[in-house]
């Protein structure tokens, strides 16, 4: 395959590679950091990781300002193993069926714990300095947490002790999250063990249990009812009704599949046909700005890996909504005000964002970029789709703005297809988080809309999986068009 195949030749695919290789070490050492310490001394606490766990950012400096992210959140934890995944498929890293099998220890251990007894061997209030007192959960708050609430607590410490401080609680898209992502190491690893399948299990039954109550969102600030919540949850639960059904648990199957088909209902009231987009969020307060526009819509779709018409890749209303998003972000952000050629957005979460530099960030960023690659792959890979799809209004967008050399002729036959233009317009995606990413390789979790200087947390677990599983999206499609034009 040409190295250049992907567009103009400027030296984007061997940057691609060379952050690849970067990437995936520097995600393993977010992985049971056990050679890490880390002292939250207000707190009176000393956190050295078990194996299996993962913390979000290893290299938090709470005394610099930097956000501090040395917790093992299930999201993350969740993302970061269908990274693992991923490397595990390419061939990238000999070690990972034994680093899952730790995350599914470590992670079943975190279901067991319980607040109350944390409560009863007396919680050291003592060694919390005064100042911080008034960020920790009271006791009658702590002494909830057992059996399902453990759950929805969001995050733990990656020592595998609860949080004290007090957070936006609960979360639920964790448990459907990891479900998800270990029902696809099932497929493609043999014999993952009891553990794998306990873990399941437990994650399948709470989204069961719990899908119709509100939960904070993706990015912690509200409750109510998301859209990306509920998407995981409903693949989740559909894939996991078959897992079940496989394994003859068909009771618990039919369960989970009315659940989901609730869900699918719920989905649908997002759609905005006055607004034109998904709306990220229902039945939470009013902000200013307004949310409703929100990145984690298109998230989740990738993180569901659906790729369907309905809350899927090729969904034209979902396609609407990344375009929307674009647009936003074409605008708020003033490093995307006068583009350098070849590149398209640095996007960000939703308007107004506050949280540090406000924006953008790579996981979003990385995130269009995978949307592109990946539509591109099922445009191709399945023929009965080809014409189809062509009308999309991402394709028509992207062949727009794809000049005719912006593809290798040899690929495409002599014209930028439409699948051709959409990885064209991914790989508009990549050269700016290129732009934004010093020599060293790493990737914090920002990068300032005005300055694009890096911020926020410091090597980002999340941003290393965002790059990871964008790359694979883009090699996929690449690897399905030159299949297509050959034969
Ligand atoms: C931490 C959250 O994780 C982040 O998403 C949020 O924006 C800030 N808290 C502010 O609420
Ligand atoms: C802030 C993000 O909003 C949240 O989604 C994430 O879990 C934490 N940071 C840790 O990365």
């Amino acid at each position: 395959m040409p190295a250049d195949a992907g567009g103009m030749d400027d030296g984007l695919t061997a940057w691609m590679k060379a952050e690849m290789a970067f990437a995936s070490a520097a995600i393993l050492r977010c992985v049971s950091a056990t050679d890490r310490v880390m002292r939250r001394t207000p707190f009176g606490q000393t956190v050295v990781p078990k194996p299996g766990s993962v913390v979000a950012a290893p290299n938090t400096d709470p005394a610099s300002g930097e956000p501090d992210y040395f917790f093992h959140w299930i999201r993350d934890s969740a993302i970061v193993m269908d990274a693992l995944r991923v490397l595990h498929c390419r061939g990238m890293c000999p070690d990972a069926r034994r680093i899952l099998d730790a995350f599914v220890s470590f992670s079943l251990g975190l279901s067991g714990l319980d607040g109350a007894s944390l409560v009863r061997q007396g919680l050291s209030r003592h060694t919390i300095l005064p100042d911080v007192l008034k960020y920790v959960r009271p006791n009658e708050e702590l002494e909830n947490v057992r059996g399902d609430a453990v759950l929805g607590e969001a995050r733990f410490n990656p020592d595998g002790t609860l949080d004290i401080i007090r957070w936006s609680r609960p979360q639920h898209d964790g448990p459907a999250l990891r479900a998800l992502v270990l029902l696809r190491w099932h497929r493609v690893a043999d014999g993952l063990g009891a553990g794998v399948e306990a873990l399941v299990e437990q994650d399948l039954a709470f989204v069961e249990r719990h899908w119709r109550e509100p939960c904070y969102d993706i990015w912690e600030e509200e409750s109510g009812y998301h859209y990306y919540t509920r998407l995981v949850q409903m693949e989740a639960l559909s894939a996991g009704a078959e897992w079940l059904d496989e394994g003859g648990n068909r009771r618990q199957a039919v369960r989970c599949r009315s659940a989901a088909q609730a869900l699918r209902t719920q989905l649908d009231r997002h759609w905005s046909p006055d607004r034109g987009f998904y709306l990220s969020r229902l039945g939470t307060p009013r902000t200013d700005p307004d949310k409703s526009l929100d990145s984690s819509v298109f998230l989740a779709v990738l993180h569901a890996a659906r790729d369907g018409r309905e809350h899927g890749l090729r969904d034209p209303r979902m396609q609407a909504t990344l375009r929307e998003l674009e647009r936003l972000f074409a605008s708020e952000y003033a490093i995307n005000r006068s583009p350098r050629e070849g590149r398209a957005l640095a996007m960000g979460r939703y308007a107004g964002d506050r949280y540090v530099s406000g924006g953008a960030w790579y996981m979003t960023t990385l995130g269009a970029a995978e949307f592109h690659y990946s539509l591109a792959e099922r445009m191709v890979s399945d023929d009965a789709l080809k014409g189809s799809d062509r009308g999309t209004l991402l394709a028509v967008d992207a062949s727009r703005t794809a000049k005719g050399d912006d593809l290798s002729p040899r690929l495409t036959g002599g014209s930028a297809g439409p699948a051709g233009a959409l990885i064209a317009r991914g790989d508009g995606f990549m050269r700016v988080v290129r732009d934004h990413t010093p020599g060293s390789g790493e990737l914090s979790e920002q990068f300032d809309q005005s300055s694009g200087q890096q911020t926020s947390a410091r090597n980002l677990a999340w941003s290393y999986a965002g790059f990871i599983t964008a790359y694979d999206a883009r090699e996929r499609a690449m690897a399905a068009l030159h299949e297509a034009v050959q034969s």
